[in-house]
């Protein structure tokens, strides 16, 4: 059976050097445990590497993708529909329209790797894929993370939008009364999921009303 015939959506997910790497640990563990993903491909930025050691205290000694993924996974063995992509093997499965995916999520998204995807660069495995889902018509949502802004992210952003990617700022709501850090995260990244077409029925959802 190919890749491309397992049941189940088959979903990408990059995780690049801007600040928010939990929101890739996160994304990574619910794609995971989701029964509606059939395959999941992996891709970590070498920056993105960095960071997760700064912000998740990973090991430094953690050095390529597949120990980056047990990492951040937090199980193991690792399931079978993971697999880990090389940023620098340009030759991997996404690389190709021809490889039948659903869809790309890049979380947290740099806007350095926002920048390249925006002009169409693809000089690495996660800016052709990229480049890849929106030639093809794919979703592609990208949690681009930078604060504050300049007219050049802001005009990349806008780039990407029309061509027909999803801007998904990390920048989590404050009317759900997440207590702790962590379950901002989660929230957050549960609204991220769901424009990935995976809506999360244990996300919270705004009852509506008025308090007079
Ligand atoms: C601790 C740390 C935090 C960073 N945070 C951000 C950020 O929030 N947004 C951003 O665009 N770049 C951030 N950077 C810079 C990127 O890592 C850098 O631009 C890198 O070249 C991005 O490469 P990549 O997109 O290939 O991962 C951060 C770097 C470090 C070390």
């Amino acid at each position: 059976m190919t890749e491309a015939s397992t049941s189940g959506l088959n979903l990408t997910l990059a995780v690049t050097g801007a600040s928010g790497a939990a929101v890739g640990r996160c994304a990574l563990q619910m794609l995971l445990a989701d029964p509606r993903v059939g395959h999941l491909n992996f891709v970590v930025s070498r920056h993105a590497r960095r960071v997760a050691q700064e912000e998740l205290t990973v090991a430094d000694n953690v050095q390529s993708a597949a120990e980056l993924a047990a990492a951040l996974a937090e199980c193991r063995p690792l399931p079978a529909k993971l697999r880990n992509l090389d940023p620098e093997d340009i030759a991997a499965n996404i690389a190709s329209g021809s490889y039948a995916s659903d869809g790309m999520l890049v979380a947290p998204c740099s806007m350095g790797t926002l920048a390249a995807i925006a002009h169409g660069l693809s000089n690495n495995l996660i800016e052709r894929a990229a480049d890849v889902c929106l030639k093809e018509r794919r979703r592609l949502v990208l949690a681009v993370r930078e604060s504050p802004l300049s007219v050049i992210h802001l005009r990349n952003m806008l780039a990407v939008s029309e061509a027909g990617g999803i801007i998904f700022p990390v920048m989590p709501a404050f009317y759900d009364a997440a207590t702790t850090p962590h379950a901002a995260v989660r929230q957050f990244t549960s609204r991220l999921l769901a424009s990935l077409g995976l809506p999360q029925t244990a996300a919270f959802q705004w009852p509506g009303g008025d308090r007079t």
